[in-house]
């Protein structure tokens, strides 16, 4: 069944708008990164990020009709980041794919932004088949799931304290790089010595499939303080190694103790070129294939949520919009019920 989706993502600090076919695939991607504006206070002013959000939203929903050469009266339904998010930046999304649908008088149905970034990995010429793992490793969470169809998520362990993404971001501040610190602490790292310094591990043998971050942030900054920021390009190596290393190996014993041969890789911290080489590497050693999102779609964006929006507009028949809405600035990913 063709139907042209637009997809919206508005949960944080970047404004993403797609156009998602099931038949024709990925017409156009549009995205504004607000990064450099919110630079200046070291993280995320939410305020400020639901301004930008307004500003940008029809712009970029004119781009992506323009570079498709779609109209609005050929759109079929709407796709919104619903939560979890920050709760101003997620209602100008919510509002304007509610307001926009209900112009049109289509449906429009609000995405988990996680299942966005789960299936990221979908949008491509040979998608993984179900069932498979996936970490999802984003600035915000760290989950291992087990994904047998979309909406069928049975979750295998997360953190118990800071995000993947959100230790990358810490020890980067530690390390005296900017916001966020992911892209240019791997970028240093490369440079760096990963057998100099060695850290901590947390949790790599504790037998399940739970994560923590914040001793391995504690360990960099004991580092720091006796080493010096001449030492950054080692220690950035090292972190890097042990937080890979603690992903990997979950990673691997998740899909074994699941009988899967695929993993799927989604989020922030999924375009970390180390963690990539790493997982490849490792899965391959065990018969198992690893399928990441392209890079683009690694961090926030507008076609997860369109391609998302769009399958599980497919699987049944949604009303047209009305003008109620919520957001969900909190939502649990495994509560989502299956297509
Ligand atoms: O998935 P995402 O856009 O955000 C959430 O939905 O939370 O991921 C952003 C996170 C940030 O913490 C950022 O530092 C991290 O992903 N990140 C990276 C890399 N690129 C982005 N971390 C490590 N290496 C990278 N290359
Ligand atoms: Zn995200």
């Amino acid at each position: 069944m063709t139907m042209l989706v637009l997809g919206i993502e508005s949960s944080c600090d970047e404004t993403g708008v797609a156009l998602y076919d099931r038949a024709r695939g990925l017409l156009a991607h549009a995205l504004h990164s607000q990064i450099a504006m919110h630079n200046d206070y070291g993280g995320v002013v939410p305020e400020l990020a639901s301004r930008d959000h307004i500003r940008r939203l029809l712009p970029l929903t004119r781009q992506v009709l323009a570079e498709s050469g779609c109209t609005l009266a050929e759109l079929g339904g709407i796709a919104y980041t619903q939560g979890p998010g920050l709760a101003g930046a997620l209602l100008i999304g919510a509002g304007m794919a509610r307001a926009l649908a209900f112009a049109l008088n289509i449906p429009a149905v609000g995405v988990h932004h996680l299942e966005g970034h789960m299936l990221s990995p979908l949008i491509s010429d040979t998608p993984p088949e179900f069932p498979f793992v996936a970490l999802l490793v984003s600035g915000g969470h760290t989950q291992l799931m087990r994904v047998s169809g979309i909406g069928r998520y049975t979750l295998l362990g997360e953190t118990l304290d800071d995000a993947a993404g959100e230790a990358f971001d810490k020890t980067a501040q530690l390390l005296g790089l900017g916001y966020p610190g992911g892209p240019a602490l791997a970028e240093l790292a490369a440079t760096g010595n990963a057998g100099r310094f060695v850290l901590p591990r947390p949790m790599l043998h504790s037998g399940d499939f739970d994560f923590s971050f914040s001793g391995l942030k504690t360990a960099v900054l004991t580092l720091v303080r006796k080493q010096g920021l001449e030492q950054a390009a080692d220690i950035a190596a090292a972190f890097q190694a042990a937080a890979a290393e603690v992903l990997v190996s979950k990673s691997l014993a998740a899909c074994t103790h699941s009988g899967a041969t695929r993993l799927v890789v989604a989020g922030g911290v999924g375009a970390n070129a180390h963690l990539r080489e790493r997982l490849t590497h490792e899965a391959a050693a065990r018969g198992i294939d690893v399928f990441y999102p392209r890079l683009e779609f690694c961090t926030d964006n507008g076609a997860m949520i369109a391609y998302a929006g769009a399958q599980r507009l497919a699987a049944r028949t949604h009303p047209a919009s009305d003008l109620a809405f919520t957001v969900k600035p909190r939502w649990d990913l495994a509560t989502l019920e299956g297509a």
